[in-house]
Formats: structure tokens, C-alpha cells, sequence
């Protein structure tokens, strides 16, 4: 799924939200490694009894109303209306992995909207990684994403496990990479992405950081999100790069997030002789 390079209709899905109520139980088939998931490698290994956080799993940890498992889902993820639908039923029931810090529903979150944009280009088998953990995580592995979440603490991946199973939620696809992403971005593979989603630390210069080494794993034409770009912490410098530099297209700019559109490949290292359009 390309995007058009258009400005994104960005209306949400809210009417069709909820109407997915029918389907195929989605299976976990594995539990979650230390660092790298082993799920996402061996599903096999996994079950067949290596150390996983799967086996130590605090599942009281997991708010007792999602001990109901929801009815499963048959409607294809190939179809967007099937992803979007799906934003609604993890908001009403989303991975407490935040616990009380972030209030009621334990978790932090963004946009309906921004959601919606990512389930727009998100399709099974899209390749893609997000900094932080939270209903963002939840919705790629119902997406079917090659998804790989890189998140400071151990205990938030327990928490999103534990929801998972309980749910029935598959999160065979799903890679944990455990640390501060700025130590753990650079050590990964340099695979090409698809989508990007850069919601981790909001502390100057976390979020540009994470978006110079996830954005540049990003095809010619992948899309990054990124949350709270109403914190100058978050946005310090970036709207001016963006606009001067033709690689990037902002495609979408709310109060709270944006995506962008990336017109080049390859890392974003570089001389400052190759920024002329900076001045
Ligand atoms: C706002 S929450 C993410 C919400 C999630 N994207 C969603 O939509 O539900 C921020 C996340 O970033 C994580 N985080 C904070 N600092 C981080 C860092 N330096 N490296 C990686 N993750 C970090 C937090 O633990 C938390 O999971």
C-alpha cells in the first residue's frame, strides 16, 4: 500500500468501528524472548519451552475485564475497513501496559485519527517498526504487520503478552527490541521499512533521534508517523527540515501528530554539503 502523496482524508472510521464481531480466533503461537522476540524468529522454539517471558507471565497484572475473550475476527485484514474497525475494539480494551501512571485505562495513546491513518497503510506482511509500546502495538499485530516495537521496559512487554494471550490476539509477527531506543535503534539490522511510528521518549532530542534511525530504514515512498508534535521537546527543528527538504512530503499535520512521506532510501547520515536547501 503506497500512499497517493495527496494530503490523506483523515476521517476516521468511527460508524464502522465495532462491527467487526465475527471471525477466526487469531492464535498466539508463542510467548516473547529478553531482547529480541523469539517469536518473531521461532515461533517453535519458543513453544517448545525456551525462556520466554510467555512462561512468566503476571497476569494479575492484566485488568480482570479482559479475562472475557472477545469474539474473533474472520474479515480479512487485507481490507482497510477490517484494520480500521479493529482501532475501536482495542480502545475499549486496550494493554494496560502504562498501569496507573497513565490513569484508568492504563495506557497512553494517541488519535483516533492518527490509528486510522496507520491502519490506511499498514496491510499484512507491511514492515514496520514504532518506538514505545502501548494500543499501537496491539493494533499492528492484529494488522499483520512484520512489526518491531522497541520499548524501554521489560514489564510493558509482560503486560502486552499477557493481554495478548487473553485476548487471542496472534503476536507471532511482533519483535520486542527491550532498551532506550537511541541505544537499541542502531544496533538493529538495517532491514527497509515500510511505516514508522515514533511515539517514545518525548525528551529533545529523543523523537528526532528515533526518527534518523528508524525513518532511515524507510523505503523510497514509506511513511513515517510521528506523535506529539505538539511538544517543541518532540519538534525542535523538525517542521523547518521538513519543509526545506524535498526527500520529506508531510502529508498529514494535526495538533497532535503528522506522516510523512519519504522520497530518498538509504541512511540519513550525510554531509552538510548535501543539504543545500538548509542555506
Ligand atoms: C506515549 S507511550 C506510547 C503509546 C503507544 N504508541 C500507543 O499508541 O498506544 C510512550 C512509550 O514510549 C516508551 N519509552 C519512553 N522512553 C523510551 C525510550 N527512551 N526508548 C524506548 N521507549 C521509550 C514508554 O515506555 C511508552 O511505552
Amino acid at each position: 500500500m503506497r500512499p497517493s502523496g495527496q494530503l490523506v482524508d483523515v476521517e476516521d472510521s468511527d460508524e464502522r468501528a465495532g462491527q467487526l464481531e465475527r471471525g477466526q480466533l487469531l492464535r498466539v503461537r508463542a510467548g516473547l524472548g529478553r531482547f529480541r522476540s523469539l517469536i518473531g524468529r521461532s515461533s517453535t522454539s519458543a513453544r517448545q519451552g525456551n525462556r520466554s517471558c510467555g512462561d512468566r507471565l503476571d497476569l494479575r497484572a492484566v485488568r480482570p475485564g479482559i479475562n472475557v475473550r472477545p469474539p474473533a475476527i474472520t474479515a480479512p485484514m487485507s481490507d482497510v475497513s477490517t484494520r480500521q474497525a479493529l482501532i475501536q475494539r482495542v480502545v475499549q480494551n486496550p494493554p494496560p501496559v502504562h498501569g496507573a501512571a497513565a490513569g484508568a485505562t492504563g495506557v497512553w495513546s494517541t488519535a483516533h485519527d492518527c490509528y486510522d491513518f496507520m491502519a490506511r497503510h499498514v496491510e499484512p506482511g507491511s514492515r514496520t517498526l514504532e518506538t514505545g509500546c502501548g494500543i499501537s502495538t496491539a493494533l499492528f499485530a492484529l494488522w499483520g504487520a512484520e512489526h518491531t516495537c522497541v520499548v524501554y521496559d521489560q514489564g510493558e512487554v509482560d503486560i502486552l503478552v499477557s493481554w495478548a494471550v487473553q485476548q487471542g490476539v496472534d503476536i507471532s509477527r511482533l519483535t520486542f527490541e527491550i532498551g532506550p531506543s537511541d541505544d537499541v535503534l542502531p544496533r538493529l539490522e538495517p532491514t527497509e521499512l515500510d511505516l514508522v511510528f515514533v511515539d517514545g521518549s518525548h525528551a529533545f532530542p529523543a523523537a528526532i533521534m528515533d526518527w534518523f534511525y528508524a525513518a532511515g530504514r524507510l523505503r523510497q515512498g514509506g511513511v513515517c508517523v510521528m506523535d506529539d508534535v505538539q511538544l517543541p521537546m518532540v519538534t525542535l527543528g523538525l517542521f523547518e527540515f521538513f519543509a526545506k527538504d524535498p526527500r520529506w512530503e508531510l502529508i498529514v499535520r494535526t495538533d497532535k501528530w503528522i506522516g510523512l512521506v519519504r522520497h530518498s532510501s538509504g541512511p540519513l547520515r550525510e554531509e552538510w554539503t548535501e543539504q543545500p536547501f538548509l542555506s
